[in-house]
């Protein structure tokens, strides 16, 4: 067994004088508590590790030893439905004291599953081919594949019945003859993204229930999209109603360097969560993966490359993932620290000059991908962003826009009028959007690039006159100004507006957005006619039915499409009878 011996301990940096050739991100024990890290630096006298836990206590003198193994988890059926710590060990106790990790504690303890083959002994299987299933007694069916670097044929196959996630299920025998065992899990280095056989272009949204996202700002299966925003503007309970509205098939939640009691909240809530797909528990399909403000800060580094693994692991079945960050800037500031330590140059705003590559690493592994077996699966990422003071010009917020697709910036004033989701409709973006116009257009939404673009434009102008009202009083101003500030307030408070704890808004589905979408378009037309007849903004805004337009979201909910139909003819009729 290879050791290294510690001669300098700087919280969680540990220089050590190795005996033995160690790895460059080679996963480490250190001390009698077997406390888990991974080298950071091989040099020729010395090797600088980075502990994953709580160092108290270590003093020179202290052994570390070699694993032989990169940093690596434990893919396998027994994670879905279950929370982990940043290197995917399991958590206990998170309600009563925040998440918590046994010091040392290592990999998740081996569970049993009734498995079933697919193939029969003597099959040729490639890296990625179905070998068999899985049935959990919670949660969905899942398939085991052979591990992506592995291939053969297949002997002494088990028959159907109940194993041990870890124990053989047969071996794969390669063309030089070497045996090599093949169970239900296996391990993977969370560093090293797991192959495809191709990605694809997207050209499917991933549906949040959001109408400001879903109609203004979507996100493609596989895309990337950044949630900028400052101390209490909505990130955390927007990453939440993702995670439980998003039509993904199963849900990462990283809670990263945040509070504790907000991810014990969360969990709570989501034990109780009814999955609007499945009838079951939400629970069952979501792996959670904690690394709050109260453990150790190295582990929230490997937190999102371990996140974004298991989000692979399950893309790789044909599945597609949504992997929620909350948030990347506590991320960087661990990254920051380690770095610190190790003495190295601070770039900007004291982060390391790498604090830009290592954010690529992690959006580059978003994708809609064709998977080694020929399936489609996918992986969304989407990321908090906690600039300081709520300045998006800090390092993180602008390299992070160098990496994503979509930009969903939570506005301080918006969030302080509670006009909730807070996302700024100037400041964000999408570059998707034009790509998934033909599926709106497929899902009968025949307008949706048209009334995007003009929604877009209306709130543009909104703001510029907003201005000029301000200045020159609104009453000041001509028709044509009214009524554009008029018809902007409506897409506001009408169709934007969505409160993530209103039982009947709190997601909507694309028909129901595309009904209120087509609504606004009508009334947008009609009321033009109405404002050439020289009919005013003011008595347009005092119609009862501009009211109910306006409450459409709080009072019309799903499937309630005849409502919809009777709101529509009486906007037809209402606005028509106008007269000067
Ligand atoms: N979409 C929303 N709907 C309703 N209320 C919201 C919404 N987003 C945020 N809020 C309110 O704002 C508060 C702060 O939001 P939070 O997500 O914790 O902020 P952050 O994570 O950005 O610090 C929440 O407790 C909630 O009351
Ligand atoms: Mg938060």
């Amino acid at each position: 067994m290879k050791r290294a011996v510690v001669r300098w301990v700087g919280g969680p940096v540990l220089r050590a004088r190795p005996q033995g050739p160690f790895m460059m991100r080679e996963a480490v024990h250190v001390g009698e508590q077997r406390l888990l890290g991974e080298v950071i630096r091989v040099e020729r006298e010395e090797i600088v590790v980075q502990v994953y836990e709580d160092t108290t206590g270590l003093r020179p003198g202290i052994e570390i030893i070699g694993s032989d193994r990169l940093l690596s988890i434990r893919l396998g059926p027994g994670i879905l439905g279950k929370i982990f710590d940043g290197l995917l060990r399991p958590v206990c106790d998170v309600a009563v004291s925040g998440p918590y990790v046994k010091p040392g504690g290592d990999i998740l303890p081996t569970q049993s599953f009734p498995f079933t083959p697919a193939v029969e002994e003597g099959a040729r299987l490639e890296g990625g081919a179905i070998l068999g299933h899985v049935q959990p007694p919670e949660g969905p069916r899942q398939a085991i594949l052979v591990p992506p670097d592995l291939n053969g044929e297949v002997e002494g196959l088990v028959a159907a019945g109940e194993y041990p996630e870890d124990q053989p299920l047969c071996w794969l025998k390669s063309e030089s003859g070497e045996r090599q065992p093949l169970a239900m899990s296996h391990y993977w280095p969370v560093r090293e993204p797991r192959p495809v056989a191709q990605r694809l272009p997207s050209d499917e949204p991933l549906l949040t229930g959001q109408r400001i996202l879903d109609c203004l700002f979507p996100v493609a299966r596989g895309g990337k999209a950044a949630i900028p925003g400052g101390f209490g503007t909505g990130k955390t309970v927007m990453l939440e109603t993702l995670a439980k509205w998003c039509n993904a098939d199963v849900i990462v939640y990283v809670g990263c360097g945040e509070r504790g009691n907000e991810l014990a909240g969360m969990l709570e809530e989501f034990t109780h969560l009814e999955d609007p797909r499945t009838g079951r528990l939400l629970a069952e399909r979501t792996v959670i993966i904690a690394n709050t403000s109260n453990m150790p800060v190295a582990a929230r580094e490997a937190s999102i490359y371990t996140g974004v693994t298991v989000a692979e692991y399950f893309r790789d079945q044909g599945l597609h993932v949504a992997l929620m960050g909350d948030s990347t800037s506590r991320w960087a500031e661990a990254l920051r620290e380690v770095s610190g330590r190790l003495g190295e140059l601070p770039g900007e705003g004291g982060y390391p000059a790498y604090l830009s590559s290592r954010l690529a690493d992690f959006y580059e592994r978003a994708a809609l991908v064709r998977t080694l077996s020929g399936q489609t699966g996918s992986v969304t990422l989407m990321g908090a962003v906690s600039p300081p003071s709520g300045d998006f010009s800090e390092p993180v917020t602008s390299h992070t826009r160098r990496y994503i697709r979509c930009l969903w910036a939570l506005d301080a004033k918006r969030a302080h009028a509670r006009f909730y989701p807070a996302i700024h409709p100037l400041q964000s973006y999408s570059v998707d959007a034009d790509g998934l116009a033909h599926w709106w257009h497929a899902e009968g939404c025949t307008r949706w690039k048209e009334l995007r673009s003009r929604f877009l434009i209306l709130l543009e102008e909104q703001a510029r006159l907003e201005r000029m009202a301000r200045i020159i009083g609104k009453d000041a101003m001509p028709v044509r100004q009214r009524y554009t500030l008029l018809c902007a307030e409506l897409i506001n408070e009408a169709f934007l507006r969505q409160s993530a704890f209103s039982k009947i808004d709190r997601t909507a589905s694309p028909a129901r957005q595309a009904v209120m979408m087509r609504l606004l378009g009508q009334f947008l037309e009609q009321s033009e006619k109405a404002i050439d007849r020289g009919v005013t903004p003011e008595t347009i805004q005092q119609t009862p039915t501009f009211r109910r337009l306006m409450r459409m979201s709080e009072e019309i909910g799903e499937g309630e499409w005849e409502r919809f139909s009777e709101l529509s003819r009486e906007l037809d009729r209402a606005l028509n009878a106008l007269e000067v």
